[in-house]
């Protein structure tokens, strides 16, 4: 199949970019490079020795989406990109939704044009609010608790809406954990621009000090140890996933909410005790109070992935410690 990856120079897009290639798919990319630079597609090519073609477009553009559609033969549409800061997006509600209701839109449409109606979306756990409890599976109750969360939220309803008017659609709908880690080459990961929000990319900072303390959001959550817990997942495990979606719906017509995790709950505790470990690194840190808008516990029920894609994640913590802290060694050096 030929898929469109749409921000595929991103932290997910990127390594699903090189497990549809190393699968024997072919792509096509664009991305504006808001969040990610365009060294990154050289570096896909170089991983998978695969070339492709690249567009550099915004997805709110119709006439560049018009372009890509006529000039390729798309079988399937990978939908990567979008704005994905939660503290941003309260301080910039309109540009999420903007950006991320009306760019998908502008997609949607266009594939609907071209009678392209294979879609895998990037969604995220974030749809299930607070969950009443752990782990979660995809029946649970959905709500959003911030305007990145509720654009996820109401993308997944539009789509379910699609479907419900049109059954010759297939959808898939990933909702991810909490990707981490890196590929083995090291020559792609997440790169944050400007301070990271998130727990990982945040570890990595301080083991190279470019920051000097983590600090812990609370330790007073009723978990394991007082610290927040959360299902870590080795990104390229989730790019895997993505390959499995691709290849279900190439066979169904359907419309499939699924979670990519790997169903085990770590704490902010245990997760920066075995990055020190892994990679003999010290970490410092200190506690302070718990972050607005965090949940204490969020870990997945991965069983309809395996039932469905027959899909399970394989890398463990120590490996997802160490990939990171390795990609951000390579990163620092470049
Ligand atoms: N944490 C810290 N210190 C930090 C950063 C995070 O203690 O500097 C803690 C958080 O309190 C939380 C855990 O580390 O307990 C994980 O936090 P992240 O910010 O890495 O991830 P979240 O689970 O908060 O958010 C992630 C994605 C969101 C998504 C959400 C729900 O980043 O996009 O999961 O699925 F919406």
């Amino acid at each position: 199949m030929t898929i469109l990856v749409t921000g595929g120079a991103g932290y997910i897009g990127s390594h699903a970019c090189v497990e549809l290639l190393n699968s024997g798919h072919d792509i096509v990319v664009f991305d504006n490079f808001y969040n990610s630079s365009p060294e990154v597609l050289d570096r896909i090519k170089e991983i998978t020795g695969r070339s492709f073609l690249a567009y550099e477009c915004d997805m709110l553009d119709e006439e560049a989406m018009e372009r890509i559609f006529s000039e390729n033969k798309i079988d399937a549409v990978m939908h990567f990109a979008g704005y994905k800061a939660v503290g941003e997006s309260c301080e910039k509600p309109l540009m999420y939704y903007h950006n991320n209701i009306q760019g998908t839109l502008t997609i949607l449409n266009a594939m609907a044009r071209h009678n392209v109606k294979k879609f895998v979306f990037s969604s995220s756990a974030t749809v299930y609010g607070d969950p009443q409890s752990v782990p979660i599976d995809e029946t649970f109750p959905l709500s959003a608790t911030n305007p990145y969360g509720r654009t996820k939220l109401m993308i997944e309803e539009m789509l379910r809406d699609l479907y419900a008017a049109d059954n010759s659609w297939s959808i898939i709908l990933l909702r991810y954990f909490n990707p981490v880690g890196a590929h083995e080459s090291y020559m792609i990961g997440e790169n944050p621009k400007g301070i990271p929000n998130n727990l990982m990319p945040m570890i990595n900072k301080v083991a190279q000090q470019e920051l000097p303390v983590l600090k812990i959001f609370g330790n007073d959550y009723n978990t394991k140890d007082g610290t927040g817990v959360r299902d870590y997942i080795h990104v390229v495990d989730l790019a895997k996933g993505h390959v499995k979606a691709i290849e279900y719906i190439e066979n169904y017509n359907t419309i499939e909410s699924i979670n990519l995790g790997t169903g085990k709950g770590y704490s902010v505790l245990e997760m920066v005790h075995t990055y020190m470990r892994v990679n003999n690194v010290a970490v410092n840190y200190i506690f302070t109070d718990r972050r607005p808008g965090d949940i204490a516990e969020c870990y997945a029920n991965p069983e309809k992935a395996l039932r469905l894609l027959n899909w399970k994640a394989e890398y463990d913590l120590e490996k997802m410690c160490r990939d990171s802290y390795l990609w951000s060694v390579s990163a620092t050096k470049r």
